[in-house]
């Protein structure tokens, strides 16, 4: 069986991810795998016809696809995106129809869900045999029973591929609506005070959808407010995987680029940032994922504590769950507020325009009351993960993270409160006994609401 590997770690030949592959073709010696280091390759691909043609035909003549890719920032890296856009872009997507395929994806477990669900849906979106995922922690290979597992999972494949199994799609295509937005000029302007207010876009097309809602939004404030079009900044390429960031923040791009300096200036000293863009795929731009991947210089340290976030979106982001996942969890992890999110997939002209002129005035208040909203699952476990990680295996190279956390009160490990743990401790012990175990096991009701009313009562 013939596999064509599509390669998405910017590091080629010495991704993480790609052992894992080199593992399996060593135990299944008779299959033989053609690797394509799309995303370390990309800006040839995209320049030179040739060497894109070349993967497509690899392609075309392979029994089957693996797309073997690092998780980058609840993603994959901006130069994979690329790719599959340049696959739709140029055309090339009859090459993989019906083509059995399988994600093999390698992280910390943070967010690899939704890496993990974006490139299901991209295989469904090109009308492939999605088999099924392998997503290990980066060092798994490290153990037997992981190797195991993944042994398991490679057989499983190739028998499926055999077989020709039958698989069924997870994601139905994304609908456009047919909708041309006409922005009214009548609403009274919204003071931002002393509140520096900055809008992100990747659009220069002031005649588009996005571009009339984000010249909307801009004009709803009496205040001054930045745009920046991030096409246009001066980001020589996406984040490469270097980790050079990690003893002090120092991007490999310092001096190279605008993204540094821009990043620096602009968006960490905005009270409010609201980032515009057009849903591709199933995500925004890569031009956008290459930005998000390049904020990676920060490491795992929060840049954009207490700001107001909000979106404005052109395109079905309903039907794409799995990005509106990602923009709240991305607001929770970096400590900061989703205000909300704007697009123009539902209502007509004048509720948009509504809802623009809300979202205004609502990132101002929010802005004003540095209102944080409490956190969900999404920010709390991932907080969980790059604590456990940064206090843990990772401290070194995140040395710049380590500081940040101890600095700041983020390693709260539960065992920190010993008040909390001999009282849990007395408790179990109390409950040994059977009379006493009726009389608490009666009082847990009242008892964990006591402080809360008592609360309630005098604050
Ligand atoms: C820019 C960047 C972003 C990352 N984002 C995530 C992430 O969101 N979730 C995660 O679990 N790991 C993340 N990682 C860790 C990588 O997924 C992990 O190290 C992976 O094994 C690298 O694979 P590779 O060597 O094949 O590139 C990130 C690493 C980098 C450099």
């Amino acid at each position: 069986m013939k596999i064509t590997v599509l390669n998405g770690s910017p590091k080629g030949d010495l991704s993480v991810t790609l052992q894992y592959v080199h593992f399996i073709s060593k135990k299944f010696p008779l299959h033989t795998f053609s690797v394509h280091n799309v995303s370390q390759k990309i800006k040839s691909i995209e320049k030179k016809e040739t060497a894109f043609d070349q993967i497509i035909e690899d392609v075309r003549n392979s029994d089957a696809v693996w797309w073997s890719v690092p998780i980058y920032v609840c993603l994959i890296p901006a130069q994979y995106k690329r790719f599959i856009e340049l696959i739709h872009e140029k055309g090339a997507e009859e090459s993989f129809r019906d083509k059995y395929t399988a994600v093999i994806t390698t992280s910390i477990h943070f967010y690899d869900h939704t890496g993990n669900n974006y490139m299901h849906a991209v295989c469904d979106d090109l009308n492939m045999k999605y088999v099924d995922f392998f997503s290990p922690d980066m060092f798994d290979l490290l153990k037997e029973e992981h190797r195991k597992k993944l042994i398991d999972f490679a057989g499983s494949f190739f028998d499926s591929v055999t077989d020709e199994i039958p698989v069924t799609k997870s994601y139905a295509p994304v609908i456009y609506r047919d909708f041309i937005y006409e922005p009214e000029n009548h609403s009274e302007k919204i003071d931002a005070g002393d509140k520096k207010v900055l809008i992100l876009t990747d659009s220069d097309d002031e005649n588009s959808n996005l571009g009339k809602m984000v010249e909307k939004f801009r004009n709803s404030f009496s205040t001054p407010v930045d745009v920046v079009d991030i096409s246009k900044l001066d980001i020589k390429g996406g984040c490469l995987g270097c980790i050079e960031c990690g003893f002090d923040n120092r991007c490999t791009y310092t001096g190279k680029d605008d993204y540094i300096d821009f990043y620096n200036k602009k968006v960490k000293t905005a009270d409010i940032i609201v980032y515009s863009g057009n849903i591709v795929d199933r995500y925004l731009s890569s031009g956008w994922k290459q930005f998000f991947d390049r904020r990676f210089f920060n490491t795992h340290i929060p840049t954009q504590t207490g700001k107001q976030l909000a979106y404005i979106i052109s395109g079905p982001l309903s039907q794409v769950q799995n990005l509106r996942q990602v923009f709240t969890a991305v607001a929770e992890i970096d400590h900061a507020n989703l205000t909300g999110i704007v697009t123009d997939e539902f209502g007509d002209s004048e509720q948009i325009d509504n809802l623009l002129q809300n979202l205004a005035s609502k990132l101002v208040r929010n802005a004003d009351n540095k209102y944080v909203k409490p956190v969900s699952f999404l920010g709390l476990g991932g907080r969980k993960i790059f604590r456990d990680d940064v206090w843990g295996r990772l401290r070194f190279p995140f040395i710049a993270d380590h500081e940040y956390y101890e600095k700041n009160g983020f390693y709260d490990f539960p065992n920190i409160d010993p008040s909390e743990h001999k009282f849990s401790m007395d408790m179990i012990e109390a409950v040994k006994e059977p009379e006493a175990r009726e009389m608490i096991r009666k009082m847990i009701k009242p008892q964990m609401v006591e402080p809360l009313k008592k609360m309630v009562e005098t604050k």
